[in-house]
């Protein structure tokens, strides 16, 4: 198999051991899937580089994590409980419930986000378009809100209501004055949280792109008004190249152009910081592997924004049911700040010493989904390879879930092998594997995206020497034993 559906993937990624249905014993439940003994080591090593990029090697963020539930005013003031919501549309006869830009997406080819209730109805009835399941007439649309419902304790009543949060960054609104306080912090600082979200989607689909249960990777990075123009690291990433597909570009219905980020800021596109975090989040992408022509930054329409927004990109990978939202970046002022400080009546100012006076600070955030940069990285690393005659999955060593395998050529050399195995394994996630021929061995490895296979041989009884393998290359070269951990650790690195 050359080209892979979004299916195709769902069923090597089960076969592989890296994510299944849940509860699939009961027949599954539609946008629920967990991750298997090797997509668990690969988004664990997603979430580590991310927290590592963006929280352990800087000095102005502080890492949260947060509650699932909280005090449900978190999310009456965040908007949440009333205008979190999609439109859908129902079927008079077998009743199926479809999200309404997806069904018009999917049978026009038109771009439908963002769309209201009255356009939708008006481009159903414009178009005779039917119920996706059984083609019956549908109802008019209406609006579904997304919170997943819950109640804390054992009385239920109006004040025990509570939601499992649909997203992680409310928490850091929340927890911004506790972190303020306590850390010490200067303008401009962000706050990083990396956790579990959930959403009661009408309609979950394309495997693990839009789920009922996902992880976010998020940031809210707090700043003064005055400082929105005044990033010092602009150096580092203007000339940082990027695809970007302009709003202008999109109702012109034209192409993306590769463009350097400072050309965004000279149209006055966005601001330097918000410059800044956008093409940070992009480059991390590009630093795990990810193919530059398959990564695009798409500016959202007019009528895409939020009420609170003055800007927002997304970072877009090109599935293949097209180009799709991994990873969203806005300048969302200071709504949600202004919202729990008005709902909570604590007052959220800080002292800034610049300033000299008690302020509200606004807020860029980068918003990753980490199911979704799970998806980008294995559609981007399979590769079929004819003359192998299996999948190689080239995944960046820092990411694939094992970093080396150990075979022993024959069991004879087991208790050679297991040596070597014991050495690495305390440092790096290894596999040991007898079973089979070398070749056979190594395929298994190159399915799941080992970057390295150690073979232990007759040579190394006389000499301490293994053959250490290249995934990609399939090229070999012979290592002395003690250098194994330096040379691996230096692949890993690259
Ligand atoms: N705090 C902003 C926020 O949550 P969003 O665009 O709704 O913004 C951010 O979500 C990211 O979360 C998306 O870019 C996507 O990667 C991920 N995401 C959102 N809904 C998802 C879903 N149903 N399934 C999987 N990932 C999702």
């Amino acid at each position: 198999m050359e080209k892979l559906s979004i299916s195709d993937m769902a069923v090597f990624c089960k076969s592989k051991g890296f994510v299944y249905p849940n509860s699939e014993i009961y027949n599954g439940v539609s946008g629920l899937f967990d991750y298997g003994p090797l997509g668990t080591e690969l988004k664990n090593n997603i979430k580590q580089d991310w927290w590592k990029t963006f929280v352990q090697e800087r000095d102005d963020i502080y890492g949260l994590d947060g509650c699932i539930l909280s005090h449900q005013d978190i999310w009456k003031s965040s908007g949440h409980v009333e205008f979190f919501e999609d439109i859908m549309v129902e079927c008079t006869k077998c009743k199926e419930r479809t999200r309404a830009d997806n069904l018009i997406e999917d049978k026009l080819k038109i771009p439908a986000e963002g769309l209201n209730a009255t356009d939708i109805n008006k481009i159903i009835k414009e178009n005779k378009l039917a119920c996706p399941k059984c083609k019956s007439e549908l109802k008019e649309a209406e609006n579904f809100n997304l919170m997943f419902n819950t109640s804390i304790g054992p009385v239920q009543n109006n004040s025990s209501v509570s939601y499992l949060r649909p997203e992680t960054a409310q928490l850091i609104f929340a927890d911004f004055k506790a972190i303020s306080e306590t850390m010490r912090v200067k303008l401009p600082f962000g706050i990083a949280q990396a956790g579990k979200a959930f959403r009661n989607e009408i309609s979950p689909r394309d495997f693990l792109f839009r789920t009922r249960e996902f992880e976010q990777m998020e940031i809210e990075f707090f700043l003064r008004k005055d400082q929105h123009n005044k990033c010092p690291y602009l150096k580092q990433v203007q000339n940082i190249k990027i695809n970007l597909l302009t709003a202008a570009q999109q109702k012109k219905k034209e192409k993306h152009k590769e463009i350097k980020i400072n050309e965004m800021l000279k149209e006055k596109m966005l601001t330097e910081w918000h410059a800044y975090w956008l093409s940070i989040s992009y480059k991390w992408f590009l630093d795990l592997g990810i193919n530059k022509e398959k990564l695009r930054i798409r500016e959202h329409l007019k009528k895409e924004l939020s009420h609170y927004s003055s800007a927002t990109f997304d970072i877009e990978y090109l599935f293949p049911m097209g180009w799709k939202e991994i990873h969203g970046n806005a300048n969302r002022g200071n709504f949600d700040l202004m919202q729990h400080k008005k709902f909570s009546k604590e007052n959220l100012d800080i002292f800034d010493e610049e300033a000299k006076q008690k302020i509200l600070p606004e807020v860029i955030e980068p918003s990753q989904g980490l199911d979704r940069a799970f998806l980008s990285f294995m559609f981007d690393s399979y590769n079929f390879d004819k003359k192998r005659g299996n999948v190689v999955l080239k995944l960046h060593p820092k990411i694939s879930p094992y970093k080396a395998a150990i075979f022993p050529l024959v069991n004879k050399l087991d208790n050679d092998a297991r040596k070597v195995y014991n050495l690495l394994k305390k440092d790096l996630n290894c596999f040991y594997d007898t079973k089979g021929s070398i070749g056979k061995r190594y395929a298994r490895m190159d399915e799941i995206g080992t970057p390295i296979c150690i073979t232990i041989d007759f040579q190394t009884k006389e000499d301490s020497t293994v053959t250490l393998r290249d995934r990609d290359t399939t090229k070999q070269v012979r290592i002395k034993v003690d250098e194994l951990k330096d040379s691996i650790l230096k692949i890993l690195n690259k």
